[in-house]
């Protein structure tokens, strides 16, 4: 198996040597460029065709979160070598080893050899040929193209293997330099489930360093595609024998540079050298050891597969790949804290990335180089912001004394890490264990469980826990023809069988959910962002059920949610009429199925539009470098969200929507193609990238307009889209955008929904049309503006005329009251009740006015419910406007405060007049 370390040949062999410095000067020095292009030589003149690396997300394999070896995008001709174009092939295939059975992520940087993402040069044969000529072909690249030293080469088979062991013998290899090895070693397989697999031999280069614990390198991995394993673990013959082999591209040019290191070749010292240059920029210092740190590893090895993973189309997220690329993307910036680098900067490495690709291998480096920065530039910022705090915390827990004994990080904290500050719980792993701290793995395993049942976690839902258990339906072999893309299908009701039943009673609402299969099927619930159908299922004895959701519980699988329809018009309880309807719901009972056709065909109309708006993006911004990033078709309208670095600008968005508009007026009939998925990317189709596509694929095309791989239903004609409106752009997350429009009916309806207040503001603006809305709108406001100056100017005149009182001193409080006096310590206390058309800003001017005017007494000002307190505290020295105030709502509803001049408060009771002056506000003016 190629793997990226391991300790074998230890006890089994010495090595060749103690010298421990590489004797580089007998090696050939290759280049990475070098070596991709010798390699690709060397088999195609020997018949192999060349195939260009497919995608990190692997398009044709369900089973598998990223490639993660050479042979992935050859899974199917291994199994059926009649149907592979070659029976020979050879290719650099990128790989991601972070999820799954070759999981690599948590050794990188801590070892010489581990990557995340790595290349893989391998040779591949159909059922052309076999051990032999595989063996041939490799030791002669070996030592004829390469020119290694045969003295520190050696093999390793599989015990029992005589064949591959004669065929070494028979290169010349003498037989202490062949081992025979279990199957732990040399059998390989993909995964851990079903799949092509085999024994293999393995070609290992003696490092001749005596300081590592294994001086003994796996170079290249050949392995004799012989059998089949199933589900079941049952290993059978396949048909035709095949080879796949892989040599990891960094290590053999580790050999060839002589390297000690992986770290230390061509690509990784431009981008080591690059960080190293970044920091110096900034006044920090950094290692000049030969040999990077950890941290200078980690971040080189995460930022190679940050560009990798984003080049093909991955968005970070909190699911599957897009949470693998953000914990990717996370623990690269916490090693650059480590190192003292605060600010982002991980897109200053990326000249120094394209300079250790300069073939030209992965053009999308260059094409979507934009894209790639501005969504790590994003996240970078989004996580720094949080990264200080999370760190603050967990140094506090460093620090505690009461856990300086456990060393053990609580649950709780691993978790709030996570959900507040953005740490993946590998991230507070390593962190822990670098401080020599511990996690219980199963204590935090265990929150999180007991939190996704309190639903906070909550993309995993209901319905995929359902859909588990709906899986029982695969075993029973319960797959419906789905009938929905025909347009007859949808027009009648169609008579369909019950292929099978369930109703289960669900955990978190304890409501019953019954979902049903029928065959033939005609409604629609595949994904690909277009909403389910709804419509109904009329049973043998008329009760009728509506389909209130549609799911695709597995492969193949459709189940319908049901719920039942009241003929009365009254929800009848579910349990009553699941009895009632018993006989006619089961297994095998024929019923008729009706699909909701205008909440249908208004969904089409959105999905095509989604298709058109695509197309048209990438036309006006002139770009291919888009990704779709989620989707949503709904009948009333569809939300487009792709990776793009920037708003867009507003003609930049009328001219899609001219665009989309323009193409519908046209009018132009829609496609649907069943094509090989290579022949439909290569022909132009646009595909999600992260959506999983099977080899064949179904094409929906607009011809000359927009191509693109989907599972959706469509209109027949674009027509249908006319009018279209874009409502809004905005950002939903780093480096990405979203749409929200409307198109057909929905936008017709949308037009008369905005046009509805026309009239009435016509009326009330006295306008003789829309036309005229604006001019006379802009006139009202212009006058509300004058006026406001106006009012504004008559404020200032009437509180500063002095000598007025505005309204007559409604009580000089003390002397009347006694007990107010002795509270209020012999202040004079005058209310002034200002009229009810005046304003707040008003109450204030007045109020200073008083002060000055009038500084030897206090004043209450009252408006309705408004209340001020006003003191000139140059004379009045014992209260302040704000005591006062304080005071007052001891005794009478509302509240209110201030400073030492001026404090300002509501009333709950209006006082508006002289009686409620005197009834309300002076009694509770006198208890102060
Ligand atoms: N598929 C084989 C490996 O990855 C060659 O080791």
């Amino acid at each position: 198996m190629f793997v990226q370390s391991r300790s074998l040949f230890v006890r089994k062999w010495s090595t060749a040597s103690n010298i421990t410095v590489c004797q580089a000067r007998f090696i050939k020095q290759l280049t990475s460029p070098e070596l991709r292009s010798k390699f690709i030589q060397y088999f195609e003149s020997l018949n192999h065709t060349p195939v260009k690396s497919s995608s990190l997300i692997p398009h044709n394999d369900k089973s598998l979160l990223f490639t993660n070896a050479g042979m992935v995008p050859f899974k199917e001709y291994f199994l059926k070598p009649a149907d592979a174009p070659f029976k020979c092939a050879t290719s650099i295939q990128k790989c991601m080893r972070a999820g799954g059975k070759h999981n690599d992520l948590d050794n990188v940087g801590f070892t010489p050899r581990h990557h995340t993402f790595f290349e893989m040069l391998g040779n591949f044969s159909f059922g052309k040929y076999s051990k032999a000529e595989a063996i041939r072909y490799a030791w002669k690249f070996l030592l004829e193209e390469l020119e290694l030293p045969v003295n520190r080469l050696r093999v390793t088979v599989l015990e029992g293997d005589t064949e591959a062991y004669d065929l070494w013998k028979q290169q010349g290899l003498s037989d202490d330099k062949i081992v025979s090895c279990g199957p732990e070693d040399n059998f390989w397989s993909m995964g851990d489930g079903e799949g092509p697999c085999g024994s293999c031999t393995e070609i290992f280069w003696d490092t001749q360093d005596a300081s590592l614990d294994d001086p003994w390198l796996e170079i290249w991995n050949l392995v004799f595609m012989e059998k089949y394993r199933n589900a079941k673990g049952q290993l059978t013959e396949l048909p035709t024998p095949c080879i796949d082999t892989g040599m990891g591209l960094e290590r053999m040019i580790s050999v060839l540079q002589g390297k000690q290191n992986n770290f230390q070749i061509d690509q990784f010292q431009t981008l080591i050298d690059g960080l190293r240059d970044v920091m110096a920029k900034r006044g920090i210092q950094s290692s000049i050891n030969i040999d990077p740190s950890a941290h200078e590893k980690i971040i080189a090895d995460h930022f190679r597969a940050m560009c990798f993973l984003i080049g093909d189309g991955v968005v970070p997220s909190n699911i599957g790949r897009g949470y693998v690329l953000r914990r990717i993307i996370r623990r690269a910036l916490r090693s650059a804290k480590q190192l003292g680098i605060k600010e982002p900067f991980l897109t200053d490495l990326y000249p120094s990335l394209l300079s250790g690709f300069t073939d030209g291998s992965y053009p999308e480096l260059q094409t979507r180089a934009s894209s790639i920065c501005t969504i790590i530039n994003n996240e970078e910022t989004a996580f720094l912001a949080t990264l200080d705090r999370g760190m603050a915390l967990l140094e506090n827990v460093f620090n505690r004394p009461d856990l300086q004994d456990s060393k053990v990080i609580a649950p709780e904290i691993v978790f709030q890490l996570y959900d507040t500050y953005g740490f993946p719980f590998d991230l507070t792993f390593i962190i822990a264990k670098e401080k020599g701290w511990k996690v219980d793995i199963n204590a935090v395993e265990k929150l999180r469980e007991k939190q996704r049942m309190e639903g906070r976690e909550t993309w995993k839902s209901d319905s995929i826990a359902n859909k588990s258990r709906l899986s029982e339906w695969r075993k029973q072999n319960i797959r419906p023809q789905f009938t929905g893309y025909l347009r007859d299908a949808l027009l009648q009701p169609q008579e369909a069988e019950i292929l099978a039943f369930d109703a289960v009673q669900q955990p978190n609402n304890k409501k019953l959910e019954v979902n049903i299969a029928i065959d033939p099927c005609p409604f629609y619930g595949f994904g690909g962002g277009q909403v389910p159908d709804q419509g109904i299922i009329e049973l043998g004895n008329g009760s009728q059920w509506k389909v209130v959701d549609v799911t695709q519980p597995y492969e193949g699988g459709i189940a319908l949610r049901i719920e039942p329809v009241a003929d009365t018009g009254k929800e009848l309880d579910l349990r009553q009429r699941l009895e009632a309807d018993k006989e006619f719901l089961q297994k095998r009972a024929v019923v008729r199925a009706k699909v909701e056709t205008v909440r249908r065909e208004n969904t089409e109309i959105h999905h095509t539009a989604t298709h058109l708006l695509n197309a048209g993006l990438r036309k006006v911004l002139n770009t291919q470098d888009i990704v779709q990033a989620g989707s949503t078709v709904e009948p009333e309208k569809l939300r487009f969200d792709f990776t793009y670095g920037k708003p867009l600008k507003e003609e930049e968005l009328k001219k899609i929507e001219n665009w989309v508009n323009e193409a519908a007026l046209k009018g132009a009939g829609t496609i649907v193609k069943h094509m090989k998925l290579k022949d439909a990317v290569d022909s132009g189709a646009i595909a999600a990238f992260t959506e999983k596509y099977g080899e064949n694929v179904r094409v929906v095309e607009v011809p000359g307009i927009s191509k693109e791989l989907c599972g959706g239903t469509h209109v027949d004609n674009i027509r249908k889209l006319y009018p279209f409106k874009i409502l809004n752009e905005t950002s939903v997350a780093a480096g990405t955008r979203r749409i929200e429009a409307v198109a057909g009916l929905s936008c017709i309806k949308w037009y008369k929904k905005s046009y509805e207040p026309v009239p009435e503001a016509l009326k009330l603006l006295r306008a003789n049309g829309p036309h005229e809305l604006i001019d006379k709108l802009q006139k009202v406001l212009q006058q509300t503006k004058d006026l406001q100056k106006r009012v504004e100017f008559m404020n200032e005149k009437l509180a500063t005329e002095v000598g007025k009182e505005m309204k007559p001193v409604i009580g000089k409080v003390k002397g009347a009251h006694q007990n107010f006096t002795r509270t209020l310590k012999d202040i004079d206390v005058k209310v002034h009740l200002i009229d009810a058309d005046l304003d707040v800003a008003f109450m204030q001017k007045r109020a200073n006015v008083l002060k000055e005017t009038q500084p030897e007494t206090a004043h209450v000002l009252v408006n309705g419910k408004n209340i001020m307190v006003s003191v000139n505290s140059a004379n009045v020295r014992t209260e302040t406007a704000n005591s006062i105030m304080k005071q007052l709502f001891k005794h009478i509803r509302g509240g209110g405060g201030g400073q030492k001049e001026l404090a300002q408060g509501r009333l709950a009771e209006t006082i508006a007049t002289e009686k409620d002056v005197r009834t309300k506000l002076i009694p509770a003016l006198s208890k102060c």
